[in-house]
């Protein structure tokens, strides 16, 4: 895609746009002509290396800015903007519904072959229709998400459709638009293609799913049952800016039509090697060229064995006869070709019974049914109960005690109920009750308005305590080594701990009476609990077990401010412009924050010295670790602008002195409050010339002034 000295200049104009920014923000209409196609170009590059190669070259701070700069840009002089420019991805236009359109070829199925001998008979059948020895099989895994066909004209990316009924799809071009693993423009033109439909699929990495799915939770929200559903249902958001929120990725595979026709590639091999070298996302590097059956068995085989390891969720592998021209020999049935077929793993899926439903109380008082099934092997795995979630998703796919269900469980994802057989039904069903008080302490649950679960509100509720703590203790949280369920129990039980606050309190003396709990086991629980006291503001928020806060929530808050005592402080309206934190998650620390137990709580922890403060991360360059404000007029540029050195050498910009503060850098008429508090402190100040030295080496201190001047600012 790019070669190593194309690389090297792109790099290159990536230093001197990084370098020129301001300039280039100020650009009048003919500059801005100039500089767009740039900015695109080193974007494009710079998408490509993380996103295709998860290889980024400059840090997202940097990206961001480029990327501001041409969205301003574009923003300021509509005109210069082109439909493949990456700042159309991040539509924000709210689309009606999806227009129909028809595909360029009908989107057919596979067929599938769940054992050697069905693989065998495939290749009967393709040796005798083309009167080949031995055929020539190309071999790539099957991914399972949701289908997708893109469309280019002229190398620009123009339409994208879902598969529909297979004639005719959904016009979701906007939301694919999101997706950074679809260029949208890519140079088929070389290969002398004006026009070319290609298959894909959208797909979402397990690890982002579990992510979605954990906060789906959080939120009392129903998890999507496998990656599939969750790619699927994102696609079809009506908002493209919710879209670009969920992490999508698109696999491209198939290219299904071209003009000129005598254009397409001779092989499939050829096919994806071209879509590989244009920037797709693609299966290229797992892809095998098999030569005869044995072989195809062979690395389906491999790959059914390590299908668990792999990113993304796969069902099988997919067989495709390699060369071209015998595809028209071959044809197709009415659902599906026959020169391909579909090699699917062992299934994942089960029915058995639904025995019994019994009701939990959570974290966050949230009361949750769980199935007890008979025990049924999925996978490998016994799974004999599920989580049903909440009261609507029972009665959205009407469950019932006694029911036959189908339960799927995708990799090493919770299991789940997709469906009740309803044919199954005797007539002994009965309904699920829900109950009307809380399973743990008996108190009324309540629904508040706009939920979807049932909770307990009494914040002594014993289980929600238990789970307090546990959830402090817990790896992700506070990391406190033997802090396991059977300890909160018995922490609380004895009446050593009502809160997570009281846990730094407790003496060795305290733990060996645990049952259980030899000197050794006390001895250790307690230096767990004393080295916890440092794990981090973001580690801190995630413990309190916020609703609605989950880690990376807990980890952009923790972004935001220096202690935990800003968050009680900052008002909602703040809360919501961080990126990613809505309204409903606002209110709720705002809730937290406003009861008077949950900030005794915090106190007992500032008391016994946990830290509630924030470490800034550490990043990479000649100013890392060192932390710079600034006050009064600079000669040199705006403090913005210094701010901006800082940061991309590697240091921390912050507006007020702290007692984290490296360096006050003192400029013209400097204000008074800075001053003082960085003597109180003790905070060393420097002049701005002990600041430029400090630059000198790596910023062109003329171009900086030169340029500050040009525009106005400061002389
Ligand atoms: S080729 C005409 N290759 O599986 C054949 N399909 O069950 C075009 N799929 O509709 C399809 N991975 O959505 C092909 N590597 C792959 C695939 C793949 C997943 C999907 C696709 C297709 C379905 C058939």
């Amino acid at each position: 895609m790019y070669t190593p000295e194309r690389e090297r200049d792109l790099i290159e104009l990536t230093r001197r746009i990084l370098k020129d920014l301001d300039q280039i923000r100020r650009s009048d209409l003919k500059k801005a002509q100039e500089y767009a196609p740039l900015l695109r170009e080193v974007i494009r590059y710079h998408d490509y290396k993380y996103y295709i190669q998860a290889s980024p070259v400059i840090s997202d701070y940097e990206y961001d800015q480029i990327f501001r700069t041409l969205r301003d840009l574009e923003s300021k002089y509509p005109q210069i903007v082109t439909p493949d420019s990456p700042t159309q991805r991040v539509a924000s236009e709210i689309t009606g519904s999806f227009p129909e359109v028809s595909h360029y070829t009908p989107m057919l199925s596979l067929d599938n072959a769940y054992t050697e001998e069905e693989l065998r008979d495939f290749d009967r059948r393709v040796r005798e229709a083309t009167g080949l020895e031995t055929v020539e099989y190309s071999v790539e895994p099957k991914y399972d998400g949701a289908g997708i066909a893109l469309v280019y004209r002229d190398d620009i990316f123009v339409r994208g459709a879902t598969r529909g009924d297979g004639e005719t799809g959904e016009d979701i071009t906007n939301n694919l638009r999101t997706i950074k693993t679809i260029p949208l423009r890519a140079d088929f033109s070389k290969f002398g293609i004006r026009l070319i439909e290609i298959r894909g699929e959208v797909l979402i990495s397990r690890e982002e799913f579990r992510r979605m799915n954990e906060e789906r939770m959080e939120e009392g929200l129903t998890p999507f049952a496998n990656p599939r559903n969750a790619a699927a249902g994102s696609l079809r958001l009506q908002n493209p800016a919710e879209v670009a929120k969920r992490r999508l990725e698109a696999v491209v595979y198939q290219v299904s039509y071209v003009e000129p026709e005598d254009m397409y590639p001779e092989t499939h091999y050829e096919a994806v090697r071209m879509l590989h070298s244009l920037g797709f996302k693609t299966p290229f590097k797992d892809m095998k060229l098999c030569r005869g059956i044995d072989e195809v068995i062979a690395y389906c085989k491999e790959w059914e064995e390590k299908r668990d390891t792999y990113p993304y969720e796969i069902d099988g592998m997919v067989v495709k006869v390699n060369v071209r021209k015998y595809y028209d020999t071959l044809g197709f049935t009415s659902h599906h070709p026959r020169w391909a077929i579909a090699f699917k793993f062992k299934a994942r899926q089960a029915t058995t019974k639904l025995v019994s439903v019994v009701f939990q109380v959570g974290r966050v008082g949230t009361v949750t049914p769980v199935g007890k099934l008979e025990p049924v092997q999925i996978g490998g795995v016994t799974v004999s109960s599920v989580s049903l979630f909440n009261e609507d998703f029972i009665k959205e796919k009407d469950i019932r005690i006694g029911d036959l269900v189908l339960v799927e469980r995708a990799g090493d994802v919770i299991p789940y109920v997709v469906e009740v057989i309803k044919e199954a039904r005797d007539g002994d069903e009965t309904p699920i009750e829900f109950p009307e008080n809380c399973p743990s302490c008996g108190s009324k649950l309540v629904k508040l308005p706009g939920e979807v679960a049932w909770r307990c509100i009494n914040i002594a509720c014993p289980d929600q305590v238990v789970l307090r703590l546990r959830h402090w203790g817990s790896r992700e949280a506070m990391d406190i080594r033997g802090l396991g369920e059977a300890t909160a129990k018995a922490l609380y039980s004895k009446g050593f701990v009502k809160d997570v606050g009281d846990l730094y309190y407790l003496k060795v003396t305290d733990l060996v009476k645990l049952p259980g709990f030899a000197e050794k086991a006390a001895l250790n629980l307690y230096n767990a609990i004393q080295e916890s006291k440092n794990r981090g503001l973001d580690r801190v928020i995630y413990g309190l077990g916020i609703r609605y806060v989950g880690l990376t929530t807990a980890k952009k808050l923790a972004q935001e401010i220096d202690s935990i005592w800003d968050l009680k402080d900052m008002p909602i309206e703040k809360i919501v412009r961080i990126e990613g934190i809505g309204d409903i998650v606002a209110r709720s620390i705002k809730e937290f924050f406003s009861r008077e137990e949950n900030l005794k709580v915090i106190e007992k922890l500032e008391k016994a010295g946990v830290k509630l403060t924030r470490t800034k991360l550490e990043k990479e360059g000649p100013l890392k670790g060192k932390v710079f404000v600034f006050t009064g007029t600079l000669r040199c540029c705006s403090r913005e602008r210094a701010g901006q050195i800082v940061e991309i050498l590697g240091g921390t910009f912050a507006n007020t002195v702290t007692s984290k503060t490296t360096y006050l850098v003192v400029g013209e008429d400097p204000g008074r409050t800075k001053l003082t508090r960085a003597k109180q402190l003790g905070v060393k100040t420097i002049s701005e010339e002990e600041f430029l030295d400090m630059i000198r080496d790596y910023v062109n201190l003329e171009d900086l002034r030169r340029s500050e001047r040009r525009e106005g600012s400061l002389f």
